[in-house]
C-alpha cells in the first residue's frame, strides 16, 4: 500500500484563477489512491475538479470544513439486500439508502433475491423503475442466475448488469438454488461467454442435506454453527475453483467465513485464476460465541465461525488477499428473527455499521490511522469499483464523481437501536463502542447527509448502468470490416 507522504497534490486547479467552485472541502486529510495527505478538494459540476495541497490557492465558493476528518471517497458496498420489490416490510429503499449514507456509503450493489427475484433483464429494469426517485445513493444491480436458464447469462446486456449472483445452497430468502452439478457447469460456461462475473453464495446444498439427514434441525443457537459447518463452504469453494479453471469464468466469492476457504481462494488467485473474494463486516466482528450467546441476531448464512477463522479473515483483509468487504445488509423484522434457530431467517442489517465496525477493528489491531484509511478506501472503494466497473466511483481523484465521506477518526460512541436507519430497527452491534463516525457525506458534489440533520435534500441516487453493449459491427477492428466489404 502506498501511504508515503508526498510533497504536492497535483494537478493545479484548472480554474484556479477564475470561476467559483461549487464546493470546496477544506482542511481535511485526503485519502487518495496515491497516498494519504492533507489538502482540499475542489468540486465543480458534480466531479472532483482538483486536489489542492495546503497553502496553494483555492477558488472561491461554498466551504465544507473537514478539519480533523479523513476525506474518503464515497464508499461502495457491493453486497446489500434492500428488499425491493416484494419484501418492503423488512426494508425500504429510502431507509436502506439513508442507512448507507450514515455509514459513509454512496454506492450500493443490490442483490436479486426479492419477490419476484430479478432473474432476467426485464425484471432488473422493472426494479430500477420502482427505485427511481427513492434512493439517496447510486446503485447497480446483480442479476440473479437462474439454474434453468443459463442462456440469460450468455446474452446479458452489460447496461443492465455485469454480474450475476448464484446461490449454491438454499435458505429462507434464496429464490433459486443450483442443486445439480450440470446446472452450475452450464452457468459457469454461459457467464464466461457473456463476460458476466458470477458472485457466489458458495455453500454446498448436498453437504447440508447429507448432514441434515442424520442430525435434523438445530435445537438451540449453540448448535447453529455445527448445523451449517465449514465443510459446506469448503466443498463449494473447491467446486468453484475447478469450474473457474475449466471455463475461465470470472468469479467473486461472497461472505467467505472460514480459514480453509480463504486459503483455497488465495491460492487459486495466486495461480492466476480470475477469482476474487469478499469478507463481510459481521464475519470480521463476531464469532460463533456471539451466536451461541446472543442467538438469532448473528444467525447468518454462512454461519459465523471460530476466532481462528476471524483472525484468518482479518489477515486476508490486511494483506490484500480480499478484494472487497461487504455488509451483506440483510434486514429481517424482529418478529421474524426472534424464532427458534430452524425458523429464523439468516441475516442482519449492516450497511450503516460496515465501515465503522471495520475502522474500529483496524484501530484495535494496532493499525495506524492513515494506513487504516487507505485499507478502507481500497476495500470499499478501488476494490469494488474496479471489480464491477463502477466508473467514477471509489477513488478520490481528479475527474471522479464528487462522492465524499468525512470520517471523524477518533469519535467514540455507543451504538444503540435509536441510531438505526434500516426499517428493521435493530442492530447486531447494539451496545458496541465504535471508534470513528461519519459526520458529512457528499454525493454528486452536494451534501446529502450530515450527522446533525440526517439526509439533506431529495433522494437523487442514480441507477449506474453498465457499458452499452457494443454493436456487432463495432466489435470488428476497422481493417477487418474493410476486408469483409472487399470480399463481398
Ligand atoms: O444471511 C444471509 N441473509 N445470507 C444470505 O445469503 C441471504 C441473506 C438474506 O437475503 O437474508
Ligand atoms: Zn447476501
Amino acid at each position: 500500500m502506498n501511504t508515503a507522504p508526498s510533497s504536492r497534490i497535483s494537478p493545479i486547479p484548472r480554474h484556479a484563477h477564475g470561476d467559483e467552485a461549487d464546493l470546496v472541502v477544506e482542511g481535511g486529510r485526503l485519502v487518495t489512491p496515491e497516498g494519504v495527505r492533507d489538502g482540499a478538494v475542489v468540486i465543480r459540476d458534480g466531479r472532483v475538479d482538483a486536489l489542492v495541497a495546503p497553502g496553494d490557492p483555492l477558488p472561491s465558493g461554498p466551504r465544507l470544513d473537514a478539519r480533523g476528518r479523513y476525506v474518503l471517497p464515497g464508499l461502495i458496498d457491493s453486497h446489500v439486500h434492500f428488499r425491493t420489490p416484494g419484501l418492503e416490510h423488512k426494508e425500504t429503499w429510502e431507509n436502506g439508502s439513508r442507512a448507507a449514507l450514515a455509514g459513509g456509503v454512496t454506492t450500493v450493489m443490490d442483490m436479486p433475491n426479492t419477490r419476484p427475484p430479478s432473474l432476467d433483464a426485464p425484471s432488473v429494469r422493472a426494479k430500477a423503475a420502482l427505485i427511481a426517485g427513492r434512493s439517496y445513493v447510486d446503485h447497480r444491480f446483480h442479476l440473479g442466475a437462474d439454474p434453468d436458464h443459463p442462456e440469460v447469462l450468455a446474452d446479458l446486456d452489460p447496461a443492465v448488469a455485469t454480474s450475476a449472483k448464484a446461490f449454491m445452497a438454499g435458505h429462507h430468502t434464496a429464490p433459486v438454488v443450483f442443486r445439480e452439478a450440470h446446472q452450475l457447469e452450464a452457468a459457469f460456461a454461459a457467464a464466461a461467454r457473456g463476460n458476466v462475473r458470477l458472485v457466489l453464495h458458495a455453500e454446498d446444498q448436498h453437504v447440508f442435506d447429507l448432514l441434515d439427514s442424520r442430525s435434523g434441525d438445530p435445537g438451540s443457537y449453540d448448535a447453529y454453527e455445527p448445523h451449517r459447518p465449514r465443510s459446506g463452504a469448503i466443498v463449494a469453494v473447491a467446486k468453484v475453483v475447478h469450474l473457474a479453471r475449466t471455463h475461465g469464468t470470472k468469479v467473486h466469492v461472497l461472505h467467505v467465513s472460514s480459514a480453509e476457504e480463504t486459503d483455497l481462494l488465495a491460492a487459486a488467485a495466486a495461480e492466476g485464476l480470475p477469482i476474487t473474494f469478499e469478507v463481510t463486516g459481521h464475519h470480521l466482528s463476531f464469532t460463533d460465541h456471539d451466536t451461541a450467546r446472543r442467538g438469532p441476531r448473528t444467525r447468518l448464512s454462512p454461519a459465523i465461525r471460530a476466532p481462528r477463522d476471524q483472525e484468518r479473515l482479518w489477515r486476508a483483509v490486511l494483506s490484500g488477499e480480499a478484494t472487497t468487504i461487504g455488509s451483506d445488509h440483510a434486514p429481517h423484522t424482529v418478529e421474524e428473527k426472534n424464532r427458534p434457530p430452524a425458523e429464523a431467517p439468516p441475516g442482519l442489517p449492516g450497511v450503516q455499521e460496515l465501515a465503522v465496525s471495520v475502522w474500529t477493528g483496524l484501530l484495535s489491531r494496532g493499525i495506524e490511522a492513515d494506513t487504516a484509511a487507505a485499507h478502507l478506501a481500497r476495500l470499499m472503494g478501488k476494490g469494488p469499483a474496479e471489480l464491477f466497473g463502477l466508473a467514477g466511483k471509489g477513488r478520490l481523484t481528479v475527474g471522479a464523481d464528487a462522492d465524499i465521506a468525512l470520517l471523524d477518526p477518533a469519535a467514540r460512541w455507543q451504538m444503540s437501536a435509536r441510531h438505526v436507519h434500516s426499517l428493521c430497527g435493530w442492530s447486531a452491534y447494539e451496545g458496541w463502542m465504535f471508534t470513528g463516525r461519519f459526520t458529512t457525506v457528499v454525493t454528486g458534489g452536494r451534501v446529502a447527509w450530515d450527522l446533525a440533520r440526517g439526509t439533506v435534500g431529495e433522494p437523487r441516487g442514480r441507477w449506474l448502468q453498465g457499458p452499452a453493449r457494443p454493436r456487432p459491427d463495432a466489435a470488428l477492428p476497422t481493417a477487418d470490416r474493410e476486408l469483409e466489404g472487399a470480399s463481398r
